[in-house]
């Protein structure tokens, strides 16, 4: 109907243009990577076991497939699935459903290709195909979509004959993936090889908890990914704080604190591999889990700054999938937004966790060897006087004792009582958490080597000074705090 047609009318319907709206679809900001994901994301959703991932390199005829051994879908399915908006986000899913906005398969294929064919089969029927090609979208202007692969295309369905059921998602006129490329060269075949390392990473992450529970094996040409859990959780030294749960309409969230080890109690491959996609520091932070899937690695969501000392801080949030709305799950699932009304309670755990992962980084280790070590080691000593708690310069410690060692040693003495009665412990201990940077000492390199080296001169001035007793220099403050810390060591003895 026409604007003018009709007066009585309140409005009329103005369809979306297909062959505009189309290439308007392919922006929503994937990568190849959250591509991928998204599909994979269908194929757990279908009971999959198994996802074959196939990259082919053809110069422009290059393909990717993604193959599953899920149930599969019927001719009528699977032209359902092929709609855009197939299915409302405000339907209830079943709870392993890993879909929302029924547009993924769509949306996720059109950022990387012209060409989508996806061939399902289930264990009751033959294998039936649907094809989108925004070529024929175009030139039809109509949402028209193929029965039957489109000639020309190197489609085979041959590996769902060896499957009872399953599905292939197959992308073609990769213009996104081998970008500007009419020409077959080698340093295109190169990148597309690069992007394959990529996917794999990423999928490593985004699926661990599926793989190690043995649900889930995925394949990339050939070769079997293997999970990257972001807590190493195998490992002793990696600390798993006390769990909490927090209640938000309705449903429990797990939160789960993660302090990774220092570096020194890993190896150098150990090192590496736990660095992650982003590395240490952009790895840092909130990891959210929605049915398992992971959609955000290493995020503090706008709470705290990423920053050096907090690294090793990495908290895991399990979410159901009736909450994307309240999350703000976006369609790409790589977004989400922490509800207002659970912030600061997250807010709370995540300070925890980065006190303790700040300590764990400086690795300071002083309660442990405040006991074992000898009365040298220590600046401050702590004695209880009824009830109350004294804080005490150790006249013992080697750079103190030098000082009041020296001729006008009363006035030392004095300044020494005077810092003593008026440390502001009430001061720092409400500081403690409000800056959560107390603990993080301020030294820099240089001045820690100039100490250092001021201090093996002095014990110098006793004649030779063995190895033993340079280790012993470690046992003391400031240099005891970098005790284990290999690269600050190793710059404060080099000269
Ligand atoms: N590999 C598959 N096996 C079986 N069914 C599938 C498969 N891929 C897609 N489907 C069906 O197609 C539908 C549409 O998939 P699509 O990814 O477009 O949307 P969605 O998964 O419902 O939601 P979202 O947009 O959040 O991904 C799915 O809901 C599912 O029913
Ligand atoms: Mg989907």
């Amino acid at each position: 109907m026409k604007e003018n047609e009709s007066s009585s009318s309140t409005g009329f319907e103005v369809a979306p243009k297909p062959d505009t709206l189309v290439h308007s679809l392919r922006a929503f900001g994937y990568k190849l990577t959250t591509a991928i994901a998204d599909i994979v994301d269908n194929s757990i959703a279908a009971g999959a076991k198994n996802v074959w991932i196939e990259f082919i390199w053809r110069g422009p005829e290059s393909s990717v497939s993604i193959i599953d051994d899920g149930h599969g879908m019927n001719p009528e399915k699977l032209t359902e699935a092929m709609r855009l908006g197939t299915m409302s986000p405000l339907e209830t899913r079943e709870s392993r459903d890993l879909g929302r906005f029924g547009l993924g398969m769509k949306t996720a294929s059109f950022s990387q290709c012209r060409r989508l064919v996806v061939a399902s089969k289930t264990k009751e029927g033959e294998v039936s195909t649907r094809c989108w090609d925004l070529d024929v979208i175009t030139e039809k202007a109509s949402w028209y979509l193929l029965s039957r692969v489109p000639d020309g295309s190197l489609f085979a369905s041959s590996k769902l004959c060896e499957l009872e059921s399953g599905t292939i998602v197959y992308w073609e006129k990769l213009d996104r993936v081998t970008a500007d490329n009419n020409d077959d060269t080698k340093n295109n075949e190169r990148d597309f090889f690069l992007l394959i390392e990529a996917v794999e990473k990423h999928l490593s992450m985004v699926f661990h908890r599926f793989i190690e529970r043995g649900n889930l094996n995925i394949w990339i040409n050939a070769g079997k990914i293997v999970p990257w859990n972001p807590f190493i959780e195998t490992l002793d030294a990696t600390q798993k704080l006390p769990e909490e749960t927090i209640s938000f309409r309705g449903e429990r969230l797990r939160v789960m604190p993660f302090v990774l080890p220092h570096h020194s109690k890993l190896s150098g491959d150990e090192f590496e591999k736990a660095s992650g996609i982003n590395g240490w520091n952009g790895q840092q932070g909130f990891y959210l889990y929605r049915n398992r899937r992971l959609i955000i690695a290493g995020d503090w969501f706008g709470l705290f700054k990423k920053e050096e000392h907090y690294k090793l801080a990495r908290i895991a949030i399990e979410i159901p999938n009736n909450l994307d709305f309240e999350w703000q799950i976006d369609i790409r699932k790589s977004k989400a937004m922490i509800p207002l009304e659970i912030r600061n309670e997250i807010r709370q755990i995540a300070r925890k966790t980065r006190e303790s992962a700040v300590r764990v980084y400086r690795f300071r280790g002083k309660s442990i060897s405040r006991v074992k070590d000898s009365s040298e080691s220590f600046v401050w000593n702590v004695h209880a006087k009824h009830g109350r708690k004294d804080y005490r310069i150790n006249r013992h410690h080697p750079i103190v004792k030098e000082l009041i060692d020296e001729p006008d040693s009363k006035r030392v003495q004095s300044v020494l009582r005077l810092i003593e009665e008026s440390v502001p412990v009430q001061l720092m201990k409400s500081g403690i958490s409000e800056t959560e940077a107390s603990d993080v000492p301020t030294y820099t390199v240089e001045e820690l080597k100039e100490l250092f080296h001021l201090f093996v001169k002095k014990l110098q001035q006793n004649g030779n000074i063995s190895t033993r007793e340079i280790e012993n220099i470690w046992n003391i403050e400031p240099f005891c705090w970098y005790k284990n810390d290999g690269e600050i060591r190793g710059k404060i003895v080099n000269v």
